[in-house]
């Protein structure tokens, strides 16, 4: 029922080379039978939707700013990303959360932004390692979706995933009941808060440290319907691995 979807964000790597990368994966998947979606650097985004062409892969932002324009300097509008060729925009990366201080607050006004200029919002969540060792996993998610995710959002306007922090560009990853029971409550949260009709079509990806070797089992893991990967998805040949295991 919810199509697989698999995300790769290049986050701040890539120039004019690095498009030849899409390429390879155009080559590789002529006709994939899951969704794939490119989040390049703001800079390549409009080079990466031009070289996609009619290929199916959707290009999307990793940042914008809650503002619909004026004087933010160095920031990237909603408008700007849906000009530019973006579809999707990642919201609330810990990355942004780190080195930014984004709020749940901050993130949900970017969200109503985006979504207000039709961009699909892929919003991630997930805990530090100091929150899973205190036992504090499940509240902090909770904490960040009831936060973050705009009233009213439809199912087919919202992606959520899923990185546990402690997981991203290390090499770890969480055990598979670790991460079903997340992918769980993130469903449960959906439920509660948008009702079933919606919360049943929502796509939850895994993140963090996904590659060709871990994702098999990670996606027959409950409610996990692809993966937002990072370093994997800078080469062709490692994100496809990841591709034909969905
Ligand atoms: O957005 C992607 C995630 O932060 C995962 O990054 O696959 O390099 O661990 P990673």
């Amino acid at each position: 029922m919810r199509k697989k979807l698999a995300a790769g964000n290049w986050k701040m790597n890539g120039t004019e080379a690095q498009l030849a990368e899409v390429d390879s994966l155009i080559a590789s998947h002529p006709d994939p039978k899951v969704d794939l979606l490119l989040c390049p650097p703001a800079t390549l985004i409009e080079r990466m939707a031009r070289r996609v062409g009619t290929a199916q892969i959707a290009v999307g932002g990793q940042d914008c700013h809650a503002a619909v324009s004026g004087a933010h300097t160095g920031d990237v509008s909603a408008e700007m990303l849906r000009d530019a060729g973006a579809r999707h925009v990642i919201l609330g990366h810990s990355e942004r959360r780190a080195d930014h201080g984004e709020t749940d607050a901050c993130i949900r006004a970017k969200a109503e932004t985006a979504l207000a200029h039709d961009l699909i919002v892929v919003i991630c969540v997930g805990e530090t390692e100091a929150q899973r060792d205190a036992g504090d996993t499940l509240d902090v998610i909770r904490t960040q979706l009831a936060g973050s995710i705009p009233d009213g959002v439809t199912g087919a306007q919202l992606v959520v995933a899923y990185e546990p922090v402690w997981a991203i560009g290390t090499g770890r990853t969480p055990t598979l009941d670790q991460i079903a029971e997340v992918h769980d409550a993130i469903r449960a949260a959906l439920t509660e808060r948008l009702g079933a009709a919606q919360a049943d079509t929502i796509r939850l990806l895994y993140g963090g440290s996904v590659k060709p070797g871990n994702a098999a089992e990670i996606f027959a893991v409950s409610n996990v319907d692809g993966a937002l990967v990072g370093g994997a998805s800078l080469k062709a040949a490692d994100f496809s691995g990841i591709i034909a295991a969905l």
